[in-house]
């Protein structure tokens, strides 16, 4: 089996994507879209794709609160009318909402026709629409429904980004600080060095944290072991996410990543891993760009509910990806309760 999806880039992108329709003439073309992206990036789409098959198109409403499985009935009934057959292929346009579910709804229906994903966001370019993962939410459990499957392939086009607002790009951004943290302490160094966040570096950031999330994905796919690092600073970052989208005052997930990652670093420093000097280059950095997130201590019950429902525990324990230095990051950590409560009082402290 094919590890990862290819990844193709603007121009390239588009190649590849008439290349499969030539190759494969799929009996019609299905473009998913939320509000946004059928305005700023379908029509771009369309008038380069070159097909004699017939194009549909389907549109959703943008937002996390949308990414649930009534969206996804109402999307398998449009292609059960739309008459959509096995050889169907999907486009799926947009941001980390849009591709998960569009890749879940692509997969289920019929068992599983052909999907594209073009992500147009930067948390969905250098995370959500490479490796292989999709899902929709169940109430406020994020992604608690979904499974792996690849698209045929993903076209990044940068030239996107440049209809997305600052806190759009700031929340993609957490993804690409999370790939230096974890993996390559020079990218580190790179991100911070940076004056500010310019669409002009995005390119290059994009192309290098696509590679250190595909090494990831290509040794572990299924999440089995190596590829949870991928979720440091996600076990704190869903939990809040997760309750502030309960209290109907959504956060974005970018937000909720920054936030986790100073929380866990703290952890990592409390469990005798991190250096406090790395700490403090990280929590430095971090709020030098993302505001802080008021936790109370009232909503630590609530989040520490969504944290025991996250993916990576088993037996009932709370399980932690943790940093053994800037660069470096290791899985399965259990933490206690209160080593959690600290970090979060430590946090709000900041
Ligand atoms: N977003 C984390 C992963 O793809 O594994």
């Amino acid at each position: 089996m094919n590890v990862i999806n290819p990844i193709y880039y603007a121009e390239e992108g588009i190649k590849q994507i008439n290349q499969f329709i030539k190759t494969n003439n799929p009996t019609k073309i299905v473009f998913l879209v939320d509000e946004n992206t059928h305005e700023f990036c379908l029509p771009q789409i369309i008038s380069e794709i070159e097909s004699e098959s017939e194009i549909e198109i389907l549109e959703i409403e943008s937002g996390e609160v949308n990414k649930n499985l009534y969206v996804c009935i109402n999307l398998w009934e449009a292609l059960t009318e739309l008459k959509i057959d096995r050889k169907g292929l999907i486009i799926n346009i947009g941001g980390g909402v849009l591709t998960d579910m569009g890749a879940f709804v692509a997969n289920c229906y019929k068992r599983g026709v052909s999907f594209i994903n073009v992500p147009t966001t930067l948390l969905s370019m250098v995370d959500a629409s490479i490796g292989g993962k999709t899902g929709v939410d169940l109430g406020s459990h994020k992604n608690q429904i979904g499974n792996f499957a690849l698209p045929e392939l993903v076209m990044v086009d940068p030239g996107f980004l440049s209809t997305l607002s600052k806190e759009q790009i700031l929340s993609g951004f957490a993804e690409i600080i999370k790939h230096g943290l974890i993996a390559d302490e020079k990218y580190w160094k790179e991100i911070t060095s940076l004056n500010g966040i310019h669409l002009e570096d995005m390119d290059d950031l994009i192309r290098t944290s696509i590679e250190i999330k595909k090494e990831v994905v290509s040794q572990d796919f299924t999440e089995t072991g190596l590829r949870k690092i991928l979720n440091f600073g996600h076990t704190i970052g869903h939990a809040v996410e997760s309750f502030f989208l309960e209290q109907g005052n959504p956060i974005l997930h970018g937000e909720g990543v920054a936030m986790g990652m100073i929380v866990e670093s703290y952890i990592s420093v409390k469990k005798g891993l991190l250096s406090e000097l790395e700490y403090e280059d990280i929590k430095e950095y971090i709020l030098s760009l993302y505001k802080k997130i008021d936790i109370k201590e009232d909503y630590f019950k609530e989040i520490f509910n969504f944290m025991q429902n996250d993916k990576k525990n088993t037996n009932n324990e709370i399980k932690f990806v943790l940093l053994e230095r800037i660069g470096k990051a290791v899985f399965d950590v259990a933490v206690d309760e209160d080593i959690v409560k600290q970090a979060l009082r430590n946090y709000n402290q900041l």
